[in-house]
């Protein structure tokens, strides 16, 4: 078992990153453990430079991400915690798959279409082979498990192709060069919605901070977020099936079921008939009671640069260890002479 995944240091993690990707960080971690596996997540900050970003605040932000991944669970002694920039072999095994990869591919995406809009031609080139990195992030570990949302699935599937087209083109069967990861996500919370608006994803980069949950927020906060959140005038139904118009009570209720670590029918069983004036206390009550922990170790940990600055390098060396047979037998494998 080798679980990989990665998170952009940009911007403030929130609700969605927690449940959709961040507890099964955690989670995959402890299977990787009692498994004799391998769990590497890291910081994508090369990712991070596709789109227009302040060099001065990369590398805070950077600290603050590994910060708040301890605080929510991940233990550096059980995982591989690193940054992207500390280990060149993902941008190098980018430029080999980049061979690989058909412009057709990345035209597909649906990530590259959202963010570029209707401005294709300015966009960065970065932008465009994005999801290339983030296949050589995973093959250079021969990733099984790949924890993320929904939003991440296309991009997994691509690395997959890549994986398959470069094993068939310059490897044999007996011994291909890449594993084809899977992906992990999670059935209840694979994408949590904007509070705002609920047909658009929670997103980092949502001009609005009404409209995400960060996981830095104090109970305060979260508590007038959820007051504030969107919904409709109806009580809660009794089945999952009456929200299927109503995409704001779908997300609370979908946010509650999460956190409580149960089924949205559960939920529904238990606050059916309920206004929001009840539901929305009721899950601001839950947020904060699963989230301030959280808060509370992110506080404690955020200041101490020496001790993350610590968690990065050691990460990095380990991980630009567990990358090189890889990343030799993809040079290998294409003709490329080393020395
Ligand atoms: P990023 O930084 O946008 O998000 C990190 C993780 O959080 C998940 N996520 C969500 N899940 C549920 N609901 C939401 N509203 C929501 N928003 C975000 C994402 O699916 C992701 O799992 N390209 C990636 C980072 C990356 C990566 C990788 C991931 C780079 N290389 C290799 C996996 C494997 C990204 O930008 O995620």
């Amino acid at each position: 078992m080798i679980v990989v995944s990665g998170i952009q240091p940009t911007g403030k993690p929130h609700l969605g990153n927690y449940l959709g990707a961040i507890r099964n960080y955690v989670k995959l971690q402890d299977e990787a453990v009692a498994q004799d596996g391998t769990c590497l997540i890291f910081l994508a900050d090369l990712h991070a430079i596709s789109l227009p970003h302040d060099p001065k605040e990369l590398y805070d932000s950077t600290l603050e991400m590994v910060a708040t991944l301890v605080a929510c669970g991940l233990d550096p002694n059980k995982t591989v915690l690193f940054n992207q920039a500390q280990v060149p072999a993902h941008a190098e095994l980018q430029w080999l798959l980049n061979g690989t990869a058909r412009m057709g591919w990345l035209n597909r995406m649906t990530q590259w279409k959202d963010k570029a809009g209707k401005n294709r031609e300015g966009q960065s080139v970065a932008l465009f082979s994005y999801p290339v990195l983030q296949a050589a992030d995973v093959l250079l570990y021969q990733a099984t498990h790949v924890p993320v949302g929904e939003d991440q699935k296309q991009h997994l599937e691509l690395a997959r192709d890549i994986a398959q087209k470069f094993n068939n083109d310059f490897a044999s069967e007996e011994a291909p060069v890449f594993t084809l990861p899977d992906p992990y996500i999670p059935e209840t919370a694979a994408r949590i919605m904007s509070l705002r608006d609920g047909t658009k994803k929670m997103s980092k980069s949502d001009p609005s901070d009404m409209s995400r949950i960060s996981l830095t927020d104090d109970a305060d906060t979260m508590a007038q977020k959820v007051k504030k959140a969107k919904t409709d005038p109806e009580p809660l139904p009794s089945e999952v099936e009456g929200l299927a118009e109503r995409p704001e009570a779908l997300n609370l209720v979908t946010i509650y079921a999460a956190l409580a670590e149960t089924s949205a029918e559960a939920v529904l069983t238990e606050h059916g008939g309920a206004g929001f004036g009840q539901f929305k206390p009721a899950l601001a009550e839950l947020m904060v009671s699963v989230l301030s922990p959280i808060r509370d170790r992110f506080v404690d940990l955020k200041d101490d640069r020496e001790q993350l600055d610590a968690i990065l390098a050691r990460g990095a060396a380990q991980a630009r260890e567990l990358g090189t047979p890889t990343l030799d037998a993809a040079y290998k494998a294409l003709g490329l002479v080393r020395g």
